[in-house]
């Protein structure tokens, strides 16, 4: 017998206020049509004045926690996987934590920016498979929108606010591809092309911290290599073909990415969940925001396969396959 980490329940949370293209539009020199047809993206959810990243993640976590019909209490780790924390320290994990009423165990931020959902996730499973604990919630929650630079038209319409978790707990299984729970997880980085995607300043750069500085075509070209190396890479590794998987849930950061991802692996379009249209690229909220609505709309059914994959600043990129 092993232990695997089985996902019991996922949620998550958008601010009220959504801005679409045509209300950028207004405040840069931008078009709708533009936008759509680089990026696919059509709007966006930005946080109110005052909303912290600790508020989107905790209105994730409390649903997650619903749907996996457990409290708090009950949780022995907890990881935000965020860029944009409440504050340099503490992690903004300590205070979703106290907001759950989580009393016991640990709880900490990751920081892999639009990877950190795949990272923070691969973490848990690791505590959780070692035997170390029984219930982790992951969470990735992000308030891009505190450092964009809304003078910079290449890369302010691209991002939104957001926050998606999942409840994972140990499941006692034979460990056969047929129990529930991640099959794998593999994590990347390289981290010479730190100049390609950035945030200046901070707190040993300066006194504050900076904007989002990004080369687009740069990075584009390299998340389609690196995302579909990772996505090669968890199929070899499970002895699986892209026909055994039933869903994947890409990180959302350009509608033209996962498109061409899908086509260079021969995943049909049909089976990649896709909601960068709606909510732009959350970072590390991206994947258990797209999760969360597959599963409540019910595409992504108990027992199915399911494929997550990320990449990102640093860059970073992973993939994760789970037996839901
Ligand atoms: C950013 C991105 C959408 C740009 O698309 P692109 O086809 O590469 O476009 P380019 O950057 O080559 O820009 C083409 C032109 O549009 C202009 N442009 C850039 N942003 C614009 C905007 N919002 N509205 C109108 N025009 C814009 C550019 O200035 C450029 O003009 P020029 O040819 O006169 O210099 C695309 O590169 C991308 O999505 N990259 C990956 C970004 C990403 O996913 N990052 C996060 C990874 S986690």
């Amino acid at each position: 017998m092993i232990l695997r980490s089985q996902l019991i329940g996922c949620g998550s949370y958008l601010p009220a206020r959504l801005v679409t293209n045509a209300e950028l539009a207004e405040k840069v020199e931008t078009s709708d049509e533009w936008i759509v047809e680089r990026s696919g993206i059509r709007q966006r959810f930005i946080a109110a004045e005052g909303e912290k990243t600790s508020d989107l993640a905790t209105a994730a976590a409390n649903r997650a926690l619903e749907a996996a019909g457990i409290s708090g209490s009950a949780v022995d780790l907890l990881i935000v996987a965020t860029a944009t924390p409440d504050h340099t320290f503490p992690a903004t994990a300590t205070r979703v934590q106290h907001r759950i009423g989580m009393k016991h165990g640990a709880a900490f931020d990751i920081q892999a920016v639009c990877s950190g959902f795949i990272y923070a996730l691969s973490i848990a499973d690791n505590f959780i498979k070692s035997g170390q604990v029984q219930t982790a919630l992951v969470i990735g929650a992000e308030t891009f929108s505190r450092i964009l630079d809304w003078k910079d038209r290449t890369t302010c319409v691209l991002f939104g606010d957001g926050a998606g978790a999942v409840v994972l707990r140990a499941n006692r299984c034979k460990g056969t591809s047929q129990d529930r729970g991640i099959l794998s997880t593999h994590l990347h980085s390289d981290g010479q092309h730190h100049d390609l995607l950035y945030v200046d300043g901070g707190p040993s750069s300066g006194q504050t911290v900076g904007f989002l500085r990004m080369e687009g075509r740069e990075v584009f070209r390299h998340a389609v290599i690196n995302l579909a190396a990772v996505v090669g890479e968890a199929l070899a590794a499970n002895d699986l073909s892209a026909s055994d998987i039933d869903w994947v849930v890409p990180h959302q950061a350009n509608r033209r990415i996962i498109e061409g991802t899908a086509k260079k692996l021969g995943f049909p379009l049909e089976r990649m969940v896709v909601t960068v249209e709606r909510h732009a690229n959350t970072s590390a909220a991206s994947i258990p925001l797209a999760l969360t609505e597959a599963v409540t709309d019910g595409r992504i059914k108990p027992g199915q396969l399911v494929l997550l994959e990320a990449m990102g600043g640093g860059f970073t990129w992973g993939s994760a396959l789970v037996r839901m």
